[in-house]
């Protein structure tokens, strides 16, 4: 599956801006035509290995990229919070946005390894924001500039950032969908005090009508034996205090009931965002196996101070020192069989968790 690029012209540009001769300071990097070389994996490609990841700050420590590089994996998904862009500001987006595509220890990775993905906050230009951010609709092109989707991609017009990729091939098919938990999402109300953040959102949505429409007729019609579902925040978990699905009850128990009634094959939910990365299930009464969520963050920082929180759904501890997120996938034996895994700096195996369907 791995497999090698020519030097791309991104990469020629930036070599040569670092030419030794030059007397006159080097000019900024510029963005380049896209090449495509994030989405370029064949749908054919039956999956065996997929890297994910979450919380990476575009001005810190990028060393783990050399681990994940290592991992040889077919696709690498983005969780969110891809960068710290935190402005309305399109040029200071922008310009992060570029910071970490050119990180050499980035680049090398990206130009093996085809990438996908959708922001959480902090990418989408906001920290915990909403529908109401005044530039969602410029965030959302820069965000797909950093990912190299194509300018005819559907996604490019889109009200939103959800998309879906399907790869594979009969009987070893793997849907990845990427829910946009941010462009649609309802206001939350601060808390002033105590450990929860935010007072629960009643009524309120998180993926809009046309979101939720769109996910339906990903999952009802869908020939995948295996589908990943992503999203910034986390699904499952109800208890911590930061941001959740299950602030939106309404939200989460209509996307559980979605998973259900579709009778969707092995869901598993992805997530991000919290500093922390963890393994959580849960049963769903009218689904023949139980759904798992794989929570991975954070690569360039994380929690260090975490002493603990209360998550019934959890399973195995909690990981909160920089990691990052493998998926291995054996198709041998007719039914996918699956294994989670944490890795920290070095590559090494904080834990791992072969899911039990
Ligand atoms: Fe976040």
């Amino acid at each position: 599956m791995k497999r090698s690029y020519l030097l791309s012209l991104p990469l020629l540009l930036l070599l040569s801006c670092h030419s030794p001769t030059a007397d006159k300071p080097a000019p900024p990097v510029e963005e380049a035509p896209p090449l495509f070389i994030g989405q370029n994996l064949p749908l054919s490609s039956v999956l065996t290995t997929i890297t994910l990841g979450s919380c990476n700050r575009q001005d810190r420590d990028q060393k783990i990229w050399g681990e994940i590089d290592d991992e040889e994996s077919d696709l690498w998904i983005w969780l969110g919070d891809n960068i710290y862009g935190d402005s309305e500001d399109m040029e200071v987006l922008k310009s992060k946005y570029l910071q970490q595509k050119y990180h050499p220890a980035y680049q090398v990775f990206r130009e093996k390894t085809p990438i996908i993905g959708i922001w959480d906050d902090h990418d989408y230009g906001v920290n915990d924001g909403d529908k109401n951010y005044p530039k969602k609709k410029e965030s959302q092109g820069l965000m797909l500039d950093f990912l190299d989707v194509p300018l005819n991609a559907p996604v490019r017009t889109q009200v939103g950032g959800f998309q879906s990729y399907s790869f594979g091939t009969p009987g070893k098919m793997v849907k990845v969908i990427l829910l946009d938990a941010r462009y649609f999402r309802d206001e939350l109300e601060r808390n002033a005090t105590g450990y929860q953040r935010y007072k629960p959102n009643a009524e309120g949505d998180i993926l809009g009508e046309a979101q939720w429409a769109w996910l339906e007729e990903e999952l009802t019609n869908s020939d995948a034996q295996v589908h990943f579902i992503a999203s910034g925040i986390q699904m499952i978990p109800e208890e911590h205090g930061f941001e959740k699905w299950a602030n939106f009850p309404k939200a989460r128990a209509r996307l559980l009931d979605l998973l259900a009634t579709s009778q969707v094959s092995y869901p598993i939910l992805l997530s991000g965002d919290r500093h922390i990365s963890e393994f959580s299930r849960l049963e769903l009464p009218t689904l023949s196996h139980p759904v798992y969520e794989f929570t991975s963050s954070g690569l360039t920082h994380s929690y260090d101070s975490f002493s603990g929180e209360p998550n019934k759904h959890r399973v195995g501890e909690v990981v909160f020192q920089r990691n990052y997120g493998v998926i291995k996938m054996d198709w041998s034996a007719g039914v996918p069989a699956l294994t989670f895994q944490m890795k920290g700096l070095n590559g090494d195996l904080l834990q791992e968790l072969a899911l039990n369907f």
